[in-house]
């Protein structure tokens, strides 16, 4: 098996003519690989008793003949519209209360009985008919969104029964003495939405528990859809079944999902071309849902989007950059949306590996053969290698979702863009990392990273104690284990403080234009920003202070010895240069800066083979030549060219080296 390479092939949109010329030209680019089927529901079931198989079986079987191997989709992305006409349960009704009508697509009511018995037995026919030939399932497409239908209200509170036992309970973990909210029988509850707990939209909630546990239950009834389907293509079938995910997109909480996913495959738009730092988290994110197993890139654009307001082209060496890019960080495929450019609809100007041109002498088409003849020279080597991280980073949606839809903090606070933050400064510095869950076993990690970890549940503070007391260093941030699973704020000193060493009794919340000056021990002045915990040390040391306000000269960073190791605690929001002096400082106390972490915009990732084979990715990711100096005798797997230790390597505009 080699890399994977390829992607969604739409051919039932065009004449079987033109499928020669498609061949011909994957044949060109070393194309491996085909995404079929992804939404064709209307033409595989086009009447509630017609099935009718006979596109789809002239797309496969020509892939079959091709040789090509086959990630075929259910196509239960979008449902057909004699569904939507004979079961208007299968629409939504959206935030704002209004019942749509059959349209657009991912517009299914997860908690329609109607989608579920249709879904699950489409996906039965095609795993019966096509499972010879089938090397993975692609169920659905990015599950998303959020229904507040009358079925979806009972669902939720079927859902209630089950996490909560007793309305006691129930009232209990919503705090509902608060404004008269006491429910007295389940059927009162409703769904959090524009009509009842919220205003102004999605994160303005007045009970976060309610809408906590809606979001919950929505990623749970969504994740049913995508059980009833795989579990009808098992009855047929043992390939590994798999959805596309959307990294970290915040209505669906992939770590309730990942489980359930035989391997993990997600779609990279990033949302502009500076965004290596946050592409290499969200491999990593993707990558750590299940425990560091590779995972497909099931889509990325060749060139453009198509659903923005502005839709740039990828720079010349771009699409080589970020696939070798998605591959350091645990890829096994390298596939594309879309193979070809369908000729109408809101996507026929999304880029695509062949135009409407159809031709083979065109910019893109070159630079995604070029890649494809470097993949398939690569051949096995890459495939299951692992990342050898000892830095871990707890993401956690709950403290997403609970930070978001706080009031009284301060709305200018992202959690994306705290956690980003340090996650940048991890991947400048060079070290790899693994995005976890905060159930995740830490025991294999020297340096635990925890930022705006709102939410503190089940265990997790004696386990990042368990991080220090043996000797790894923890990390955390201001409004960091404040709360409850349910919201509901800790009472007494909370369970961070005696890990942490500190106190804080209140914080201040700016408009982004104040800046408070944080000058660290080492003498750095670093611009603080929006949220300034008030910190009274209790046995940390003071690793950084305030310059300005009532607050001058008090603690802004603190440090705790802990057992043989460390607890950082970072109180307000650092810039960038903050950021990495404190993180820089951590990682440097276990050894972990990597070889190019005075380089800026050099990227390194390490991934050993399943023979035990360290390989190191080096990304310039600069628009222009950089130099650097070879720490190991390797040989450069792109090109075959030996290195020596201490020789200056000089990496062309966007380069790539792999050195083994
Ligand atoms: C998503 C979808 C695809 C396509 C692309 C366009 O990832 O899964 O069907 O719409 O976006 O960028
Ligand atoms: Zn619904």
């Amino acid at each position: 098996m080699r890399i994977l390479f390829g992607g969604d092939y739409n051919p039932e949109q065009w004449p079987a003519e033109v499928w020669d010329d498609d061949y011909r030209l994957f044949d060109l680019a070393a194309i491996n690989t085909v995404t079929l089927g992804v939404f064709t529901w209307g033409l595989t079931q086009p009447a509630e008793d017609v099935y009718d198989f006979s596109v789809l079986d002239a797309v496969v079987s020509r892939a079959v003949a091709q040789r090509r191997t086959i990630c075929l989709a259910t196509g239960t992305g979008a449902h057909p519209a004699w569904m939507a006409r004979a079961y208007p349960e299968v629409t939504r009704v959206d935030f704002e209360g209004r019942k749509h009508a059959f349209g657009a697509r991912h517009n299914s009511c997860p908690s329609a009985p109607a989608f579920r018995r249709f879904s699950a037995a489409v996906a039965g026919r095609i795993a019966q008919r096509y499972r010879d030939v089938v090397t993975a399932w692609h169920v659905g497409n990015e599950y998303g969104g959020a229904c507040y239908c009358a079925r979806c209200a009972a669902g939720f509170r079927d859902w209630l029964r089950q996490r909560h036992g007793s309305l006691a309970a129930l009232n209990d973990a919503w705090y509902t003495r608060f404004w008269s909210h006491t429910f007295g029988d389940w059927d009162e509850i409703e769904p959090p939405n524009a009509l009842t707990e919220h205003w102004r939209g999605p994160d303005h909630t007045a009970f976060q528990g309610i809408t906590l546990d809606y979001r919950r239950f929505m990623s749970d009834a969504m994740l049913a859809n995508f059980r009833d389907e795989k579990a009808a293509l098992r009855r047929f079938s043992d390939a590994p079944v798999t959805t596309n995910l959307m990294g970290m997109y915040q209505p669906v909480d992939y770590h309730r999902w990942a489980a359930d996913l035989d391997f993990v495959s997600w779609d990279n738009y990033p949302p502009d071309e500076f965004a290596h730092a946050r592409m290499a988290f969200t491999h990593d994110l993707m990558r750590g849902l299940k425990g560091g197993d590779p995972f497909w890139l099931m889509e990325q654009t060749p060139s453009t989007t198509a659903s923005r307001a502005v839709n740039p082209v990828k720079r010349p060496g771009v699409l080589r950059s970020w696939s070798w890019q998605a591959v350091a960080h645990g890829a096994d495929a390298v596939l594309f949306f879309q193979m070809r450019a369908g000729r109408g609809a809101c996507e026929k100007y999304h880029g695509a590996v062949i135009g409407h041109s159809g031709r083979a002498d065109t910019r893109v088409f070159r630079e995604v053969a070029a890649l494809g003849a470097e993949l398939r020279d690569l051949g096995d080597l890459t495939i299951g290698a692992r990342t050898p991280a000892r830095v871990a980073l707890l993401f956690d949606w709950d403290s997403w979702w609970a930070l978001e839809m706080t009031d009284g903090l301060n709305r200018h606070l992202r959690y994306q863009e705290i956690v980003l933050a340090y996650h940048r400064a991890v991947w400048a510095a060079g070290a790899d990392l693994d995005a976890l869950p905060v159930t995740a076993d830490l025991d294999g990690y020297d340096v635990v990273l925890a930022p705006a970890l709102h939410m503190l549940k089940d265990d997790l503070a004696e386990r990042l104690a368990g991080v220090a007391a043996r000797g790894g260093t923890v990390l955390t941030t201001f409004l960091s284990g404040l709360v409850d699973a349910h919201a509901r704020a800790y009472l007494g000193d909370p369970p961070l403080t005696s890990l942490l060493g500190v106190r804080v009794d209140e914080w201040d919340a700016r408009e982004p234009a104040v800046v408070n000056p944080v000058t660290l021990t080492d003498g750095t002045v670093t611009a603080a920003r929006l949220h300034f915990d008030l910190i009274t040390p209790l046995t940390a040391s003071v690793e950084g202070t305030y310059g300005a306000d009532f607050y001058a000269g008090t603690a802004a960073v603190t440090r705790n010895d802990y057992g043989g190791g460390a607890a950082w605690y970072v109180g307000t929001v650092l810039d960038r240069a903050g950021v990495d002096r404190v993180v820089r400082r951590v990682l440097d106390r276990h050894g972990l800066l990597g070889p190019y972490a005075d380089v800026p915009e050099v990227e390194t990732a390490v991934r050993v083979t399943a023979g035990g084979v360290p390989l190191l990715f080096v990304l310039n990711h600069r628009d222009e030549p950089v130099e650097i100096v070879a720490d190991r005798d390797a040989t450069d797997l792109l090109t075959g060219t030996p290195v020596s230790c201490g020789a200056t390597l000089r990496l062309a505009a966007r380069d790539v080296l792999i050195l083994r």
